[in-house]
């Protein structure tokens, strides 16, 4: 009673969903979508959908009929934390907690950490990660600027941190500057001084290959829709006892075992865990989603790293012959996944964005990407606008997406925008926008 993924023994990397979307541009003429977003979320792989209508006639509650279809969908959501096991490389006594999204799983997990917990970061983090973790014992270490320092600042945090327990939390890759923190050395660094290590790999899993054993780190949160499985699931997978001996984060049917009545109270004797954090009816089509996107990923990396580093250098290069470009970067000296925040001098980020999107169909970020802190500082020291505009690639990405990119803001900088744009609640819009949305909207 498997639900297989198809595999496919292509060379080529995975296909999305939408590849040929067509989108209006105010101009009235329609192009194809040069999705330049994927970091914020990535679209859908096709393997994925498949592997969702697949389930779909099957779908029905989990872990609560006895009904065939319940049953069948009941051992979908309980392999799928098998296969994403397979994925991190969990330890065999790692619990693996379905949850909405990272940010899910990281405030999951702050809610879980012993009373006192010192929590060391460093402020280049998203907020995802930064938020959850405010307080008299968090540690907020000031962004380095290489990999070497990084290591360094949190050796010596570390060392002043109060006895007790401790906990690291870092991204694998950076949100903003797509760099690749040094994770393995951060956790051995993690390690000597006592510390667990919690590695927010949103932008990373979708990129590289992730094994927590060789990585080091206790804990790793990631979601399904930067994965190229966009139902609704995340996870958090890691050590079990902190999780194990906090109340529950979300609490009702599912995160128990036993509710009594005493009259003046109920007496509840909550699940262990993974059912302990996952009140509620479960994600099931969202967690085979993710389970199929991360085997699908497993199946390519060599091809998927090489498309996207292509494109990343193919992007880079014709971005750096846009007059005025500057690229946001924090660890100088890292890789990077295909993730580029830029300024343009005397350009608002969000104007670029709406121009790019309006007169040549192209869908990038602008603000200051769930990062305020690290995006504000960055952007300040170049004296520009205090926003960025963010080109992201992934696999819906192709070498025309870039060239267009780069082309339009070649045009946007040296001629000026063909439309006119008009501010509306903080936002550039294009004035007369006569763009239809799709059939299903109307
Ligand atoms: C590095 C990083 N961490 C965490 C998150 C939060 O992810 P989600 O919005 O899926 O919870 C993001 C989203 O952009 C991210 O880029």
């Amino acid at each position: 009673m498997t639900l297989a993924i198809t595999k496919t023994t292509s060379t080529a990397v995975p296909a999305v969903v939408g590849a040929d979307l067509r989108v209006p541009l105010v101009t009235g003429e329609r192009v194809t979508y040069a999705n330049l977003d994927h970091a914020a979320s990535a679209p859908c792989l096709q393997e994925v959908r498949d592997a969702v209508d697949e389930l779909l006639p099957w779908y029905a509650s989990v872990h609560r009929g006895a009904g065939f279809a319940s049953q069948v969908s009941t051992r979908v959501y309980e392999q799928a934390r098998d296969r994403i096991r397979k994925f991190v490389g969990a330890h065999a006594s790692d619990t693996v907690v379905f949850t909405r999204n990272t940010t899910d799983s990281l405030n999951l997990l702050a809610r879980s950490v012993p009373r006192g917990t010192a929590v060391v970061l460093f402020d280049s983090e998203h907020h995802a990660a930064l938020l959850p973790w405010r307080g008299p014992n968090v540690q907020r270490i000031p962004a380095p600027s290489s990999s070497g320092a990084a290591v360094v600042a949190l050796d010596r945090a570390l060392a002043a941190a109060p006895v007790g327990p401790r906990l690291v939390i870092v991204t694998g890759a950076s949100n903003v500057t797509g760099e690749l923190w040094p994770v393995a050395e951060l956790a051995k660094v993690a390690r000597r001084h006592g510390a667990r290590i919690a590695l927010d790999a949103a932008q990373l899993a979708p990129h590289r290959p992730l094994n927590v054993r060789e990585l080091g780190v206790d804990y790793v949160a990631f979601s399904g829709h930067k994965i190229y499985a966009p139902f609704g699931a995340g996870v958090l997978v890691g050590r079990a006892d902190w999780l194990q001996q906090a109340q529950p984060y979300l609490v009702g049917g599912g995160a128990t075992a036993k509710v009594t009545d005493h009259g003046d109270r109920l007496g509840v004797a909550w699940s262990a865990v993974p059912e302990r954090h996952e009140a509620g009816s479960p994600n099931v089509v969202g967690v085979h989603a993710l389970a199929a996107a991360c085997e699908i990923l497993s199946r390519h990396w060599e091809q998927t790293v090489a498309h996207e580093q292509e494109l990343l250098t193919r992007l880079r290069d014709g971005l750096r012959t846009v007059p005025g470009f500057r690229e946001l970067s924090i660890l100088t000296d890292a890789d990077k996944v295909g993730v580029v925040s830029f300024t343009i001098s005397g350009f608002d980020a969000g104007f670029l964005a709406a121009a790019l999107s309006a007169e040549y169909g192209i869908g990038v970020r602008d603000g200051a990407f769930c990062a305020h802190v690290i995006v504000g500082r960055l952007v300040k020291a170049g004296a520009h606008e205090d926003r960025a505009v963010r080109a992201s690639i992934g696999l819906g990405t192709t070498a025309e997406h870039v060239d267009r990119l780069v082309a339009a803001l070649r045009t946007l900088v040296t001629e000026g925008p063909k439309w006119t744009y008009t501010q509306r609640d903080g936002r550039w819009v294009p004035e007369d926008d006569s763009r239809t949305l799709p059939p299903f909207l109307a």
